[in-house]
């Protein structure tokens, strides 16, 4: 069988680690007092808008997340609920980053609150990673069977090739791997 609707969202988290740890790498290096990394921070957060919140929160909300509803998992006052605002916070969160980089990064206040904010946004992603990789993942593998995973991975095709479309895709993969790689450089 082929990857389940869950194990394909796992593996969409570490690929998105990846692009975490390059973040948490810069924020580090400009405490060291480094310069803001201006471009790689760019890139991260164009896949995180891109990859992140198109692409895998959009298979999250649309496919994955209704399917569990549908299973009896509460949305409102619930897991999924929990997840949604949480993803609404992420989104808000890299905002808040593009707008400091814009920011006169001359100035050490404006280098901390960039580096601040990364550390913020890394440690929410990874908590919200472990949540759902712990929690609610698990309740749907308990209350999913074949066919709900098989819909929803035909869902996340669609989903991905709507918002983003296949190139694109690929080309983050690409821009994962490559900040991942540049880690500690
Ligand atoms: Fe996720």
């Amino acid at each position: 069988m082929e990857a389940s609707a869950t194990e394909l969202l796992k593996q969409d988290h570490r690929v998105i680690e990846k692009v975490l740890g390059a973040i948490e790498d810069a924020a580090e290096r400009v405490r060291r007092g480094e310069e803001v990394p201006v471009q790689l921070l760019g890139e991260a957060l164009e896949f995180s808008q891109v990859f992140v919140d198109r692409c895998h929160h959009g298979k999250e909300e649309v496919c994955l997340f209704p399917c569990l509803e549908r299973k009896g998992v509460p949305n409102e006052g619930g897991p999924i609920g929990v997840m949604l605002r949480e993803h609404q916070i992420g989104r808000e969160m890299a905002g808040a980053i593009g707008a400091a980089l814009k920011e006169d990064l001359g100035k050490p206040e404006a280098r901390a609150r960039v580096a601040a904010l990364c550390t913020d946004y890394v440690e929410h992603l990874r908590q919200h990673i472990f949540k759902e990789e712990n929690v609610l993942f698990g309740m749907g593998d308990s209350l999913m069977g074949r066919d709900d995973h098989e819909s929803s991975v035909e869902c996340y095709e669609r989903t991905e090739e709507e918002r983003v479309g296949f190139e694109k895709h690929e080309e983050m993969e690409r821009l994962a791997e490559k900040l991942g790689s540049a880690r500690g450089a």
